[in-house]
């Protein structure tokens, strides 16, 4: 709804303090700034950084924050001087937006961009408390100010609750193994943690023609679910020290590429220590900023040589791979559909974070 003066007033899923569940709200957009674009949400994925949000693992500073950073959605309203996308376009928006101008753009590492664009902050609450939108974006609402580099379109014709994955989770999980860790055909690969983004690094491995892949997971239903998208191998950590089960699944050596997508330090040192020599390891997890590893065996480390690296948003460039997965999807080669798992309303968006919490599902997707 906009009044004359064309602020809109948009209803979203909001946390005003953290470790309280965010609740439904409404609020206040201002009109599309310079460079900006209103966007009407139709679909966002809960991923689990969003619950992280709200558990207050990044700090306390960024409340009242506007959950969700997973979306899909139509363009509704342009400001001046926007020329990549126009009213009515249908996007998928990303939480990073190259700047072009630091040091990393001028470089021509777009995906390292030090200034990502956001819309200036025009959100407000109907008590006139400025919002912060998740990773400057904010989708579990039904409206969200976004810079409109943020919003990449893509074909019409498919649907917005798959596409939203492609926004975080999914792009970063392919992205991982494409272009941070650059998984080669006939290698070994281990991924810790079977969720949302860990599923998408499998089936990041097997179209860059990994040959043996081997899913690590707590949850025996998660296991299921990666075989599904690609795992030639499944170990449950429960039962058993993970790190000996994948050497013995690898002739004694370990994996040439491992993945952790949990963000806990056991895991991060399970998927370090199980990698053959010269292997990489690409850190996905957020394991947030009071993490600590206890202890790194520097000469164990060392005798390994290899990689350790840390992959944000799968090192994507949106414009040039939001539009690759959409294709892959309706090419049958990225199974979306098992992706989202549950499709739930704005109201249910901390259902969401308990069925993810019980191990429920890969995604719930917020239908608006
Ligand atoms: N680096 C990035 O750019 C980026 C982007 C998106 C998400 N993330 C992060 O990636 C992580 C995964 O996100 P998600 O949405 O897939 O979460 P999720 O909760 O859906 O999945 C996590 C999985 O880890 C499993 N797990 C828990 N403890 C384990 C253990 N000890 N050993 C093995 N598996 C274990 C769980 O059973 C679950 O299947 C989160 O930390 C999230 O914040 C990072
Ligand atoms: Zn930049
Ligand atoms: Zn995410």
């Amino acid at each position: 709804m906009a009044d004359a003066a064309g602020h809109i007033t948009a209803r979203g899923v909001i946390a005003r303090e953290v470790g309280k569940p965010g609740q439904v709200e409404e609020f206040t957009i201002d009109p599309p700034g310079p460079g900006e674009a209103l966007v009407r949400i139709l679909a966002s994925g809960v991923c689990h950084t969003d619950l992280s949000v709200q558990n207050g693992v990044f700090g306390g500073d960024f409340f009242p924050v506007l959950l969700g950073h997973e979306g899909a959605g139509i363009v509704e309203r342009v400001g001046e001087g926007v020329t990549n996308v126009k009213e009515g376009d249908y996007v998928i928006l990303a939480w990073r937006a190259p700047c072009g101008e630091c040091r990393f753009c001028l470089a021509g590492k777009l995906h390292l961009c030090a200034a990502s664009l956001n819309a200036e902050k025009r959100m407000r609450t109907m008590d006139g408390i400025t919002l912060q939108p998740v990773l400057g974006i904010g989708t579990f609402c039904t409206h969200t100010l976004v810079h409109s580099k943020q919003c990449v379109p893509v074909d019409e014709s498919l649907p917005p609750e798959q596409m939203s994955l492609i926004g975080c989770g999914v792009m970063t999980g392919v992205g991982a193994a494409l272009y941070s860790a650059k998984v080669e055909p006939g290698s070994s690969v281990a991924v810790f943690g079977c969720g949302g983004v860990g599923d998408s690094v499998i089936m990041g491995a097997k179209l860059a023609g990994a040959t043996t892949i081997i899913a690590v997971d707590i949850d025996p239903k998660k296991l299921e679910w990666a075989k599904g998208f690609g795992a030639t191998h499944l170990v449950n950590a429960r039962e058993g020290d993970p790190v000996a089960r994948i050497k013995e699944l690898t002739g004694g050596f370990g994996v040439n590429y491992s993945f952790e997508a949990v963000g806990r330090p056991e895991t991060t040192e399970q998927a370090i220590f199980c990698r053959d020599l010269a292997g990489t390891c690409t850190i996905i997890g957020v394991a947030g900023p009071t993490s600590t590893m206890k202890e790194l065996p520097l000469g164990r480390f060392f005798d390994l040589g290899g990689a350790l690296r840390v992959s944000w948003y799968g090192d994507c460039l949106p414009t040039r791979d939001f539009p690759l997965l959409a294709t892959w999807y309706q090419h049958g080669k990225l199974d979306l559909d098992t992706v989202v798992t549950r499709i739930i309303s704005l109201d249910e968006a901390q259902e969401g974070f308990h069925a993810m919490e019980r191990g429920e599902t890969l995604r719930s997707v917020i239908r608006l």
